[in-house]
């Protein structure tokens, strides 16, 4: 980590890295092992992409997919770890909007010394993630006019607010600087316009928006309005204050975002094992510990011995539409409570919609939930519940190369009264529990999952496992002690391309890249033998595709991991140069890369720095990016990548 420590950042001693799975399924680690003594090295297989691949289809970016990628012609950039933002030779990087920029009509102007919650609630939130961008109009492939949603996972006080990091900061925050995190939390939508080839936001426009962990939400499908969803402010079950933790996401085919709610443990204080919900909160990771215990103190609803049911609204999807602002984000718990990192969508070639989704956590699984109905295709309300009815499925990685989806339905198999369940409420309550019941293969923390639009191809990240124990593998196994982390490809039944049937039982899955240093023995990396120096990267996290189907890789921890700074990499994923990963760009010292996000037409791409400056303080911070002025800290801001000139990112 960086220089100077005051404290201990949130987000190093977050949770991610507590393993409590106490399931003896065989660990990933074992299987992988098993089938790579069967490959020597990456092939490049076949260029069997299809155009425009993954069946009929909403969204404009697959219907501007275009087959295969013709090669990315950027000049490869160096790796670094220094106080600014750096991108690729022929390309900049603009910041768009900060942490405090007035996001909503009356928003006052940002004043670290002089913040309030209500200001906080008007201006964009802290620790910006997923990044969604939706056209303007609605439905249309617009490039220069949009929406853009973003979330903001999570507050680092210390970096916020002056005069308290360090011994005793706990104590120094007040009730206000609570109100200040809660309005700090959730998403922010903002309408932007690129004007003369730079991205502007719409200032005062009717539809941005703030959600924040005091917006009123419903909850829907089979786990709404059950008991134990029920507190004192809430005895319907059925209405949600806020969202937590909003990690990655998703957008689906009829315009709406998703949200994933992913450490929402982090903030509940208490005694959770003297509560009837146990078992359950013991299950994510709740130990009465929690990294925001000032939440518990300020507001009961965050102390689980005065409101054991609280936590149990949360680690969920939720669903939000960016272009009615007063419409009301809807909690989707057909799709399952864990820490879920994303949820990415597509239509499946039988109309129904697909959603993967990974639990970021050691040894935790990935998920994916299939609508019972097709998506409609006559307006976005035609789809206003789709994602309430479907299957929830979770995945055991086969050592013969085969994937099978196992569904998390009451009354099959396990999940029944006998183990406690007694509804499907009860099964998506206890999602992480009925996956233990049916064996799901435990994983090296799920971070993003997303389908190639072109080719059909899942990629399932995992970002690292450094807690996997030697004695669990064989001595050769490459990848004991996972600190680099790898990437996965699914394959649906059917194979690539248009037959690609994502809703089958069974899918096959391979190894696409095992980072970490390709020269260092010891790291055991996989990646084709042209890679440079500077093009290995670490700890991958998100992910998104162009057009082409090409692969742009998020980064979060590579400092701490490697010594360069995280940033974005990105390669073919067929063809020739399949996995040749290349250096694009990098962000300041002690942030994570969050929300690569393209335009549909790739002439754009908006990227999140989130938490630069971590494990510093408001007072010595390690940058002072993205304003460099001595009255301010870091702030964590999204960025515009566009290409000198114009032209598509990448080549
Ligand atoms: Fe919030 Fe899994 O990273
Ligand atoms: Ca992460
Ligand atoms: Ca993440």
């Amino acid at each position: 980590m960086t220089l100077n420590h005051t404290y201990e950042p949130i987000h190093v001693r977050d949770s991610d890295d507590r393993a409590v799975n106490p399931t003896d399924s065989r660990p990933f680690a074992e299987i992988l092992e098993t089938r790579l003594a069967r490959r020597s090295m990456l092939r490049g297989l076949a260029a069997v992409a299809a155009a425009g691949a993954i069946g009929a289809t909403l969204t404009s970016r697959l219907a501007l997919a275009t087959g295969m990628g013709n090669g990315l012609t950027f000049k490869e950039l160096g790796k670094g770890n220094d106080e600014t933002f750096h991108v690729a030779e022929g390309y900049r990087g603009d910041v768009l909007i900060r942490w405090g920029d007035p996001v909503v009509k009356g928003a006052p102007a940002f004043d670290p010394t002089k913040q309030t919650a209500k200001a906080q609630a008007m201006q964009f939130g802290y620790n910006c993630d997923f990044i969604a961008f939706q056209p303007l109009p609605r439905g249309s492939a617009a490039a220069d006019h949009g929406l853009l949603a973003v979330n903001h996972e999570y507050t680092e006080p210390g970096l916020m607010f002056p005069g308290i990091a360090g011994e005793g900061m706990a104590d120094k925050i007040t009730r206000e600087m609570v109100d200040i995190e809660l309005a700090a939390h959730g998403m922010s939508i903002v309408e932007i316009r690129r004007e003369d080839g730079r991205w502007q936001l719409v200032k005062d426009s009717r539809l941005n928006r703030r959600i924040t962990m005091e917006t009123e939400m419903m909850v829907s499908g089979p786990a709404a309005g059950h008991d134990r969803l029920k507190t004192s402010a809430d005895r319907t079950g059925k209405k949600a204050r806020g969202t937590v933790n909003n990690c990655a996401g998703g957008v689906t085919p009829w315009g709406t975002v998703l949200t994933a709610e992913e450490n929402f443990h982090q903030y509940f204080a208490g005694d959770p094992a003297a509560t009837p919900e146990a078992a359950n909160h013991k299950r994510l990771g709740l130990e009465g510990k929690p990294e925001f215990p000032w939440w518990g103190k300020h507001h009961a609803r965050f102390d689980v011995t005065k409101e054991p049911n609280e936590p149990n609204r949360f680690g969920w999807i939720v669903e939000i539409d960016p272009y009615d602002p007063k419409s009301m984000p809807v909690k989707r718990t057909a799709l399952g409570r864990f820490k879920h990192e994303g949820a990415t969508t597509l239509i499946n070639k039988d109309g129904r919609l697909v959603v993967y989704s990974g639990d970021d956590q050691r040894f935790e699984y990935v998920y994916r939930f299939v609508s019972e109905a097709k998506v409609g295709t006559s307006s976005p309300a035609a789809n206003r519940n789709l994602l309430d009815k479907g299957t929830l499925s979770v995945a055991k990685f086969g050592e013969d190369g085969t994937l099978a989806w196992m569904p998390l339905v009451y009354g099959r198999g396990p999940l029944t009264a006998a183990n406690g369940f007694n509804s499907q409420g009860d099964v998506l309550i206890d999602t992480r529990r009925a996956a233990d019941l049916l064996g799901a293969t435990p994983m090296d923390r799920p971070e993003e999952i997303e389908a190639n639009p072109v080719s059909g191809v899942v990629y399932a990240i995992m970002t690292n496992n450094n807690k996997r124990k030697l004695e669990q593998i064989d001595k050769g196994n490459p990848r004991a002690d996972n600190k680099y982390g790898h990437i996965l490809e699914l394959i649906p039944a059917g194979g690539r391309g248009k037959d690609a049937d994502h809703a089958a039982e069974i899918f096959t899955w391979d190894v696409f890249i095992l980072a970490g240093d390709p020269t260092n023995p010891e790291h055991k990396a996989m990646y084709p033998t042209e890679v440079s120096a500077d093009g290995w990267f670490v700890t991958p996290d998100n992910c998104t595709f162009d057009s082409k189907g090409r692969l742009w890789i998020a980064t979060d921890g590579a400092a701490s991991a490697a010594g360069f700074a995280d940033g974005i990499w990105a390669c073919e994923v067929d063809g020739p140069q399949r996995g040749l990963t290349k250096h694009f760009l990098h962000v300041p010292k002690g942030a994570e890369m969050c929300g690569p996000c393209f335009t549909a037409d790739d002439t754009s791409l908006f990227v999140a720095v989130q938490h630069p400056g971590e494990g510093s303080s408001f007072e010595k911070p390690v940058t002072r990016w993205p304003d460099f002025s001595d009255a301010l800290p870091p702030r964590p801001s999204v960025v515009a990548v566009t290409r000198d000139g114009g032209g598509t990112i990448g080549g």
